[in-house]
């Protein structure tokens, strides 16, 4: 029979897999990291440290995460070669398919150093990723918006350095804004992590087959794009300035979702997991106020987003699907106001989610009874029938 969907033959998730990494607990909107809750970590923590927590389990000695950042400072340069491929590219071209093109061409400059089971190999190009990201990142911005590259200053730790590769200028010096670098720092803590999301599977399947870190990380760069997943905080902008510039009131729009009008959904709202508010929107939504005003910045988008969460916090139909602004909802305000474009706000989801994909694949790789990705099927197609002419 057509039509059926695995729900109707009571399939739901079979793909399970365990992990040690991250726990969420849905209704109680909990989410922890190796344990510690992200509440602590957002607040206390590094980027990189947090970065060592998922992929070794532990938080690093000061020693350890001293030596762990200055490995990864001393591999922040692409190839020149690399540097080239950015010319290939339209400059129309959406950073995110940048940033997965770029991520699958650095794969070619470590063919014999990327076997999966060479432990030193993963090490060097765990570093390797964690270094090199942020850079493609920042030259998927510039060639964007026309403005020449900048090399890596590794005199600054990760994040300002990421700052200034953005937005610095080969015409003057730049000086990082501790209130931006504080605010990035907790924001991408806040991604770094969440269990079996759909970019995170995607790298865990795709490091299954036996595939080197690189591809698998460009697939889960592929899958994070979608605006159902990562792709959603760019959506959001897009929503709240098409109602702005619309003149649409905000309950107008809203009925236009509950009534599923062209499809249209409240981007930012709901989740697969958590059914109840995801802790991480409480702690973004907590910090827009305090970043925006510290870095003097008014957005009338961040006063629409807040009437439209209330309008819909109040309104049954959303209550009755148990639909909640997820972390994606507010993060778009905050990186607007730091001066990036909206195409790279799932770029900036990337670099955050980057430590839990390469944690997960670690986790999937050296799983003693790790098997071939391969989600179970039910099948209800056509019964066995014959070619014309065959019978
Ligand atoms: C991320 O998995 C992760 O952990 C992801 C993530 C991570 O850190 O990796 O948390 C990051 O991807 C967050 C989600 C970002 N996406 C969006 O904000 C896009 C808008 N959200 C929806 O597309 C949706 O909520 C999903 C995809 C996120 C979750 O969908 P579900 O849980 O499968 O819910 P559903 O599609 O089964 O919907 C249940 C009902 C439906 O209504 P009915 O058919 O029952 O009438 O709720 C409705 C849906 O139409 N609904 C929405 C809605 N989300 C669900 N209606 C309007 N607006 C929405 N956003």
């Amino acid at each position: 029979q057509t039509g059926h969907t695995a729900l109707d033959y009571g399939f739901v998730n079979t793909a399970a897999t365990t992990s040690a990494i991250t726990y969420i607990d849905g209704d109680k909107g909990i989410l922890r990291y190796r344990g510690y809750p992200i509440e602590q970590l957002a607040q206390n923590s590094t980027y990189l440290e947090v970065a060592w927590l998922l992929l070794y389990g532990e938080l690093p000695t000061p020693d350890e995460l001293a030596a762990f950042d200055d490995r990864i400072r001393r591999h922040t340069l692409l190839h020149e070669d690399l540097k080239r491929f950015f010319s290939a590219l339209p400059h129309t071209a959406h950073p995110m398919s940048v940033l997965s093109s770029a991520v699958s061409a650095l794969s070619t400059y470590y063919e014999r150093e990327s076997d999966p089971a060479n432990p030193e190999f993963v090490e060097l190009n765990t570093i390797r990723m964690l270094a090199k990201l942020p850079v493609i990142a920042a030259y998927a911005h510039k060639k964007s918006i026309g403005q020449a590259f900048l090399y890596p200053d590794n005199s600054l730790g990760f994040v300002d350095n990421f700052l200034k590769l953005n937005f610095g200028v080969l015409s003057e010096p730049y000086e990082v804004n501790p209130v931006m670098s504080r605010a990035l720092e907790r924001l991408l803590i806040l991604h770094e992590d969440h269990e079996q999301n759909a970019s995170t599977s995607t790298v865990r399947l795709v490091g299954s087959t036996g595939a080197n870190q690189f591809s698998s990380i460009s697939a889960g760069i592929n899958a994070l794009y979608g605006p159902l997943h990562g792709g959603a905080n760019e959506a959001v902008l897009d929503m709240l300035a098409r109602i702005r510039e619309s003149g649409e009131s905000v309950q107008r729009f809203v009925e236009r979702v509950k009534n599923k009008e062209d499809g249209v959904k409240l981007m930012g709202f709901g989740h697969r997991v958590y059914k109840n508010y995801d802790p991480r929107a409480k702690l973004v939504k907590e910090s827009a106020d305090e970043v925006l005003r510290e870095l003097g910045v008014h957005d009338p988008l961040l006063d629409l987003a807040k009437e439209l969460e209330e309008i819909a916090l109040e309104d049954d139909y959303f209550k009755e699907r148990r639909l909640y602004p997820n972390v994606d909802f507010y993060t778009g305000v905050i990186y607007k106001a730091m001066g990036f474009p909206t195409r790279m706000f799932t770029v900036l989801f990337a670099i955050g989610r980057l430590p839990g994909w390469l944690a997960q694949w670690r986790e999937a790789v050296n799983d003693p009874h790790s098997k071939i990705g391969r989600p179970q099927q039910l099948y209800v197609g056509s019964p066995e029938r014959n070619y014309p002419g065959t019978a």
